[in-house]
Parts: structure tokens; C-alpha cells; sequence
């Protein structure tokens, strides 16, 4: 995307070696690119640093970034069901986004979601792996299409590629990881005959994940 926007990545404002706490202190500073500043505040993650399930959705919505916490909207009411539905305590998974700032397009008053590009993807991933490196998880879930190419460092095709637990998919780190549905998506098909099923499918893809998390 060759917009004339300078983004010079999150890199710069990462301390190296901090823990969880300090990453998200020092993030509030960060200018990696320009989606801090339309946005309210940032929105770095929730849940332990001792989690052996790490989540990363897209990015934070409206209300994430209206609360400065991530998965708190519709989006995030319905994955914490599921996580539920799987058998997991939604407080001992560690919630996090692959891009930490809400991307948006104004509409008179209200902020539509606008899927973060490949470059905002780039420019926020230096937190996404100091996270990883800091946490060292057993199992890291992608919800979503964003995700997952924030996470293997490739596009990915949720269709043919999720419910499968994968070694080795996150460069330079060893936690096994699973792609599947962002709860987003399943939401949009509230309406559709296909929603129980796409529902189910995502609770089974996270039990799996939870089975391989160790
Ligand atoms: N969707 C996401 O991907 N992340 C959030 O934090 C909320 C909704
Ligand atoms: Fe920094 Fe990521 Fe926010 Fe861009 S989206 S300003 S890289 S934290």
C-alpha cells in the first residue's frame, strides 16, 4: 500500500526483554503507524502472563477502544461463550489482538470497522512477538484471517487451514498453534441457517486448541 503514510513500525518502542506490564506501559507511546491516532486509547491485552492459551483476534472495536480492553464488545461476548462452551475458564486465557489500535472509518457519527491492512499488520507485529516471547505459551489460537498471517507471517485461508493443531507455524517460537473462525464472523451469521454450526465448529476448534495446550 503505497499511500504516503510513514509507519515506522512498533519496533523502536519495544523494550526489550520487558514483561507483560511494561510491554503494555510502553505501548501506550507507541507511533509505529497511524492508527493511534484517530484511535482513543490503545488496546494491548487481558489475562494472565502464566496462560498456556494465548487468543489474538484482529483488532480491537468500538467499545474495545472506548474501554481500553480487548473482547469486550459482541465480537468478544461471543468468543468468551465459547470459550466457555469448551470447557475453559475464559480467566486463564491470556486475550490479545494483532494489531492493537482501532482502525475505523467515520459514518456521519458512528466508527465502522475497517480490517487492518498487511502494513498495520507489519508495522504492530514487534509487540505480538515480544508478547510471545514474554509468555512462552503452550498453544496460540488465531481467530481469524488477520491473525493468522500476523502469527505464521503468511496469508492463510481460514477454509482450508483451521481446527488443525500446527508445530512449528510461528517463527521463532515454539508454542503449537491452531487457526479457526474469528467470532466476528460467526456473529455476522446470527440470522443464517449456518450460525448453530459455525457456532459448534468454533467451540470444537478451541477444545482442541485447550487439548493441545499442555
Ligand atoms: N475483535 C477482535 O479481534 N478483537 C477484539 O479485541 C474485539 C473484537
Ligand atoms: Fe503502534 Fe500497533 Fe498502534 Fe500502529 S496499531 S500505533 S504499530 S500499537
Amino acid at each position: 500500500m503505497d499511500d504516503g503514510i510513514e509507519r515506522p513500525g512498533a519496533q523502536q518502542w519495544v523494550p526489550e526483554g520487558a514483561d507483560i506490564d511494561a510491554l503494555k506501559e510502553a505501548a501506550k507511546a507507541c507511533r509505529g503507524c497511524e492508527l493511534w491516532e484517530p484511535a482513543s486509547q490503545i488496546v494491548f491485552s487481558a489475562g494472565p502472563p502464566s496462560a498456556s492459551m494465548v487468543l489474538v483476534g484482529e483488532q480491537p472495536g468500538d467499545q474495545e477502544d472506548r474501554r481500553g480492553m480487548p473482547f469486550v464488545g459482541p465480537a468478544g461476548t461471543l468468543l468468551v461463550q465459547a470459550v466457555r462452551d469448551a470447557g475453559i475458564d475464559p480467566a486463564t486465557v491470556y486475550r490479545t489482538n494483532a494489531v492493537k489500535h482501532f482502525r475505523f472509518e467515520l459514518r456521519g457519527t458512528r466508527r465502522l470497522h475497517k480490517t487492518p491492512e498487511a502494513v498495520h499488520i507489519t508495522a504492530c507485529h514487534p509487540w505480538l512477538h515480544a508478547e510471545l516471547q514474554q509468555l512462552a505459551p503452550g498453544m496460540v489460537v488465531a481467530l481469524g484471517a488477520t491473525a493468522g498471517r500476523a502469527l505464521f507471517g503468511r496469508p492463510v485461508r481460514i477454509g482450508a487451514e483451521r481446527g488443525r493443531v500446527l508445530e512449528g507455524a510461528i517463527p521463532d517460537s515454539d508454542a503449537k498453534a491452531l487457526l479457526t473462525a474469528h467470532p466476528s464472523a460467526v456473529l455476522r451469521m446470527r440470522d443464517d441457517p449456518g450460525y448453530d454450526a459455525a457456532y459448534a465448529a468454533l467451540v470444537t476448534d478451541l477444545k482442541t486448541a485447550a487439548a493441545a495446550a499442555g
